[in-house]
């Protein structure tokens, strides 16, 4: 097989308008049926996770059983004898790569990710890398506003948290400037702000910042977070509470608003707010099963083809 036929998905720019329309359409599809299939026995699904996951460790593990394949997990690589730092990544997919018919994979860098797909015998889909790709959350969130609002264009969207290191809100970012909004409310302190090249994307005139959480009128709000250390913006406690959703904050939500989160939650989402049918996040959770399925399938059939 020739290299540069095969396709990975490492930003959410590697896919085209009608593939991601296409990937909503099955992955609804699959929601609808409960898919359960044999169609790719034998065929198994790589799990590179060097940095921790769970939705999306386990969501593609679970994927890939429904449609009757299996997957290995990988989430350290060996280290180096007499070294204190692991195995390069690129020397692991040269390894293994061939192994599997799949790899998703999740690296704190996304140009170490992007270098190494050239090394790859299989399609890499990119499980969230750096501070600015997880095109597969991407695709989820999409699949959430589309089931919730019935749309993708003319929401005012608003996105809360730490939005520059938050590689779910850039990703989203990223994606939205397909399907023009018509707000887009940044709700970070300063340091936080998503950078000037994802906004200038938009019509000047649809983006609000806010210095603190504001959820009137909003259709959609994403809580992105403010996860404590590692590599996201430290903040005071009373600045936390600024952008915390309570209940009373959720309740100022236009009736048919919802509440999105790539999850994990730490404190950004008061819990009695989940009671709320305003809180979509865990049905958000539940059903990027059916999008993990769809671009599995996706990937696996595009591979199998330029194989042949
Ligand atoms: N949303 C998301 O990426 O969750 P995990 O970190 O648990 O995979």
């Amino acid at each position: 097989m020739a290299k540069d036929v095969m396709r990975h998905l490492i930003s959410i720019d590697d896919l085209s308008t009608s593939e991601i329309i296409g990937l909503l359409d099955r992955a609804e599809w699959h929601r609808v049926h409960a898919t359960r299939t044999t169609l790719f026995q034998g065929r198994t699904a790589g799990l590179l996770f060097l940095q921790p996951s769970t939705r999306t460790r386990v969501g593609f593990h679970v994927a890939m059983s429904r449609l009757g394949g299996q997957a290995v997990e990988i989430t350290k690589t060996k280290y180096q004898v007499g070294m204190d730092r692991a195995e390069s990544l690129s020397d692991t997919i040269c390894s293994i790569s061939s192994y599997f018919d799949i790899i998703v994979a999740r690296n704190s860098s996304s140009e170490e990710l992007e270098r190494v797909v050239t090394l790859s015998s299989v399609p890499i889909i990119n499980g969230g890398s750096g501070n600015n790709h997880h095109p597969t959350q991407s695709l989820i969130d999409l699949f959430a506003i589309r089931r919730r609002t019935g749309k993708l264009e003319g929401l005012r969207i608003g996105l809360a948290g730490d939005l520059s290191r938050s590689r779910a809100a850039n990703s989203l970012l990223r994606v939205l400037q397909r399907f023009p909004p018509e707000e887009i409310r940044i709700m970070s302190p300063p340091d936080g702000n998503p950078s000037r090249g994802l906004i200038k994307a938009f019509a000047s005139d649809i983006i609000n910042y806010c210095d603190r959480i504001k959820t009137d009128g909003l259709d959609v709000l994403y809580m992105a977070g403010f996860p404590l250390g590692g590599r996201m913006l430290s903040l005071s406690s009373a600045s936390r509470a600024n952008f915390r959703l309570t209940q009373q904050r959720a309740e100022q939500l236009p009736d048919h608003g919802v509440v999105l989160c790539p999850l994990p939650r730490i404190d950004e989402i008061d819990v009695n707010v989940d009671v709320s049918t305003k809180a979509g996040y865990f049905i958000q959770s539940s059903e990027g099963l059916y999008m993990r399925m769809a671009l599995l399938e996706k990937y696996l059939e595009n591979y199998k083809q330029e194989s042949q």
